[in-house]
């Protein structure tokens, strides 16, 4: 049996930065991943250019049953700490839009910086290796038993492997499988952070659409995001939508305004009074896409002269526009969702160290919490706070 004071399961973005700051506090730390790579998640994070945090990350960007549980980790390592450390290691960046910080060249820096403060702090990481059985220890602590047969004592156990998103990468359930071994309530989870898809009816219609995005509000009850969505073969895609799928569940509508700047029937309206020979599908094409304002007059059956078309049906081509009603019939699932919705309850967790309340020694970090940022940097912020603070005590 050989003896370390923490291991941590996960090389991902909260397993490096907990590792990186308990090996700067002197503690023995193996970080463990079954990848051959760590950290690929980083790697195909923001378009290759990893969106790392975000200049206005706050609670409020976060979904949880405990709405509260993010605030400490939040307070105690910000983003501008995480800046700090990115400008330490001369990394370039910008802000794209809303906040969200990017590498001014690749994703690869931010795995870079890590690795190297890994490596500056004693940190050992052994990739490609599995793990068969995970024990509490008679005299405390855990052991750990790898593949190949090799039993680990550690004082600390660390639970940083993430959601189930992306299987393809290297995604597991693993962690939610330890926290239940513990006894630990687990949130459902779900997809989320991903493209919304229609029924096969609705599809073969909208499906013409593919290739179409425009600036819009999309609503989920109370909830709305103003970003762009995307008109795909399946469904609905983009910043808006993948924003409002954390929110939106099976059977309930979503609700579209496909041009916030302008109300559609004062403009319709208006154009009906001052040049009624104009076929209305022109009209709306000021206002939208050309393809997609033709769709929607051709729907309404207004393929005319606006002049020739009543107020009552206007109101209700407009309506399509400010306030399009659609039902989508479920999402693309785990294979494409930047996120998991749900994981280890936070009731079972110090919000201060991320400690299990009813396994002492045994943490949970990152994804694998019941904690989901919004789109914009805000998941990785929460990969690095409270990756951090478990790095404080481990
Ligand atoms: P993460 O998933 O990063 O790491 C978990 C690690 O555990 C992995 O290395 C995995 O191999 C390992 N593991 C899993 N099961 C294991 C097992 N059984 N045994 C051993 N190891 C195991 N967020 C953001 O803020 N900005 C962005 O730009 C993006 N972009 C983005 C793009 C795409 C395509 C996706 C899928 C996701 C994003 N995200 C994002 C979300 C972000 O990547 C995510 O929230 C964090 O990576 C979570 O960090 P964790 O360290 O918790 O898990």
């Amino acid at each position: 049996m050989k003896n370390l004071d923490v291991i941590i399961i996960g090389g991902g973005a909260a397993g490096l930065m907990c590792a990186i700051e308990a090996g700067k506090r002197g503690r023995s730390v193996m970080v463990i991943d079954h990848a051959s790579k760590p950290a690929e998640k980083i790697r195909i994070s923001g378009g290759g250019r990893c969106n790392f945090t975000n200049l206005h990350a706050r609670p409020e960007n976060y979904i949880s049953q405990n709405k509260r549980f993010c605030v400490s980790a939040l307070k105690r390592y910000t983003q501008h700490d995480f800046i700090a450390l990115v400008d330490r290691h001369n990394i370039g960046w910008h802000e794209k839009t809303l906040g969200q910080l990017f590498c001014d060249e690749s994703s690869f820096q931010i795995i870079d910086m890590l690795l190297d403060e890994c490596d500056d702090a004693g940190v050992e990481i052994r990739l490609g290796t599995s793990i068969r059985t995970i024990e509490a220890a008679q005299r405390g602590g855990y052991v750990v038993t790898l593949q190949n047969g090799s039993n680990w004592h550690c004082q600390s156990l660390v639970v940083a492997c993430g959601g189930l998103s992306i299987p393809k990468i290297g995604a597991t359930g693993f962690g939610y499988q330890i926290a239940r071994q513990f006894g630990l309530e687990i949130v459902p989870t779900r997809a989320a952070l991903v493209p919304l898809t229609f029924d096969p009816d609705t599809r073969a219609d909208l499906g013409q659409l593919a290739g179409i995005s425009v600036d819009a509000v999309v609503s989920h009850q109370k909830t709305r995001f103003r970003e762009g969505l995307l008109f795909t073969h399946r469904g609905l895609s983009g910043p808006s939508i993948l924003q409002i799928s954390s929110y939106w569940r099976e059977a309930e509508t979503i609700s579209v305004n496909l041009n916030p700047e302008q109300d559609a029937f004062t403009l319709l309206k208006t154009a009906k009074d001052e040049s009624p020979k104009q076929a209305v599908h022109t009209v709306l094409s000021r206002m939208l896409p050309n393809r997609l304002a033709q769709y929607i007059t051709t729907r309404h059956g207004l393929d005319r002269p606006i002049g020739e078309t009543g107020d009552k049906a206007l109101r209700k081509l407009a309506g399509d526009v400010n306030q399009w009603q659609i039902a989508p019939q479920g999402s693309e699932g785990y294979r494409t969702a930047e996120v998991t919705l749900g994981g280890v309850d936070t009731r079972e967790l110090s919000s201060q160290t991320m400690e299990s309340k009813k396994a002492p020694g045994l943490y949970f970090i990152g994804e694998v919490v019941d904690v989901t940022g919004h789109l914009g940097g805000f998941n990785f912020q929460w990969a690095w706070s409270s990756g951090w603070c478990a790095g404080q005590v481990v």
